[in-house]
């Protein structure tokens, strides 16, 4: 029997770190060895030409998951998990979305029993947590957290979603006693119902006018509070899908002050722009989710959050609902922006069109291109160093680059069960040729190589990222403020 179940040799091995010339030798899942001229495995892969990076791990997609107005993603745990492997992600974080009135105990049931028999890579779970009672905060969620959920999203946001900054503030000091990491979508709900109240009295209901609605403004109040709120109860918090400047300045004046305030942003705020949403008839619906794109200068700003370090992570937001009367139009054909459904998909073309339009072009460098989709993902959500990165003890979760592959993004050509794809027509300059989940190799060829359910459900620890700094920020100086011990 042979040392290496695998060795792909002759490439070069990049990480968030440091690009080296070395062989990869992998056995029973596991990155065994790293060094140069290695010993053959069972099977050999030549890297020639090719760079060997971490397979991307994506830390907000929404998959099988039915929006809290009741429509469907058109993905399924695997058309979801096959257009992430063949966009050179090797692991998934959907969301377990609790409607109200449920048990944690039993969203999470529910989405195990879809992921577990289609999934083809590894996948966890984040929670949404809509219905912060004192038994679901104050019991199932440590239980769940305790069963390796050890994240969730609240919502600022949609009638049907949203906690007031009491229950978010009960939700934070759960987080902090458990140090799980909360992650926020931080827009103010008045600001968006007030202002789209006055655009349907004067008939504005088209698309374009959802990022009217959606005001820069109400991203930036919200981004101030939900800070705010972290800030009094000591509490590590992630701001979801940024999407404009002044959300992201309240995101570095909250780092520059030393608090763990991380951020998110996402391909549709480099790549799409309120004029996609502009478009003849229906069809800026496609465009439609929240927050919005906005303009080329906001491009810009995203841009400089993502190569300054100012964004921790960079994920894509996939939520794929059809451009029909399931998905987007299920409220008619003609129906007002408030009522269609949010969110574009992007699980595919994630990597590579951040490659090509970041590291390609020479605007990003390829250390940090790793760093947020792969290697931080990973730690911010307790999965390091098992995955996002190359390392001895590492699961070998590799995608072989080829930069000479130029593949022209079409609906068609992807993998999910979309009916269209807002990057339509675009060409990545690069593209992961071979991917490979635990040492299996999931796409080789075009082809996709292994069966639906051989993904593996991931217990995750609780993350570093998440624990409170334990110390008072000047502000609080306990005899005149409150005291985390209360807690
Ligand atoms: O509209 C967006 N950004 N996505 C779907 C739901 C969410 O809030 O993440
Ligand atoms: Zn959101
Ligand atoms: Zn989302």
């Amino acid at each position: 029997m042979r040392k290496y179940d695998l060795v792909i040799r002759n490439g070069h091995t990049v990480t968030a770190k440091d690009k080296v010339k070395q062989d990869v030798g992998i056995k029973n899942g596991k990155i065994v060895a790293l060094g140069e001229n290695l010993a053959p495995g069972e099977r050999d892969i030549d890297a020639t030409d090719l760079l060997i990076l971490p397979g991307g791990v994506d830390a907000h997609c929404h998959i099988e998951q039915k929006s809290s107005s009741g429509v469907m993603t058109a993905d399924d745990f695997y058309s979801g998990s096959v257009s992430a492997a063949f966009g050179g992600t090797t692991t998934i974080l959907p969301f377990a979305a609790q409607h109200r009135g449920q048990s944690l105990r039993e969203v999470v049931d529910d989405y195990m029993a879809c992921a577990k028999p289609k999934a083809v890579i590894d996948f966890g779970f984040h929670l949404i947590i809509s219905d912060a009672d004192d038994a679901i905060i104050g019991q199932e969620l440590p239980a769940m957290i305790e069963d390796g959920i050890t994240s969730f999203k609240i919502y600022m946001t949609y009638d049907d979603l949203k906690l007031d900054d009491y229950d978010i503030l009960n939700v934070l000091a759960a987080a902090r006693r458990e140090q799980a990491m909360v992650m926020i979508h931080a827009e103010n709900h008045d600001v968006i119902r007030w202002i789209t109240e006055k655009l349907l009295d004067q008939g504005c209901g088209q698309p374009k006018y959802h990022a009217i609605a959606h005001a820069r403004i109400a991203e930036k109040e919200a981004t101030h509070r939900a800070i705010s709120l972290a800030e009094l109860l000591d509490t590590p918090m992630l701001i979801v899908h940024v999407s404009s400047e002044p959300a992201l300045n309240e995101i570095r004046r909250a780092q520059a002050r030393g608090l763990k305030i991380y951020g998110e942003t996402c391909p549709q705020y480099l790549f799409l722009t309120i004029d996609d949403l502009d478009k003849e008839g229906m069809d800026g619906a496609m465009f439609c989710c929240s927050p919005p794109p906005r303009d080329k200068q906001s491009q810009e700003a995203i841009w400089s959050g993502l190569i300054d370090g100012s964004f921790t992570v960079f994920s894509s937001d996939h939520a794929p609902y059809l451009y029909d009367s399931s998905g987007k139009l299920s409220a008619g054909p003609h129906a007002t922006f408030d009522k269609i459904a949010n969110g574009v998909p992007g699980l595919e073309i994630r990597m590579p069109l951040l490659f090509s339009e970041g590291v390609m072009t020479g605007r990003m460098d390829i250390h940090r291109f790793i760093e947020v989709t792969a290697t931080n993902p990973a730690k911010t959500y307790g999965l390091h160093p098992r995955k996002g990165t190359i390392a001895v003890g590492s699961d070998a979760d590799i995608a072989l680059w080829d930069l000479n592959k130029q593949v022209e993004i079409t609906a068609d050509a992807l993998h999910d069960n979309m009916d269209y794809t807002p990057y339509e027509g675009r060409i990545a300059k690069a593209w992961p040729t071979t991917v490979i989940s635990r040492g299996r190799i999931v796409v080789e060829n075009e082809k996709l190589c292994v069966e639906r359910g051989s993904g593996e459900y991931l217990k995750r620890e609780r993350p570093e990222a998440a624990k409170p700094l334990q110390r008072l920020v000047p502000e609080m100086d306990p005899k005149t403020n409150f005291n985390t011990k209360f807690i």
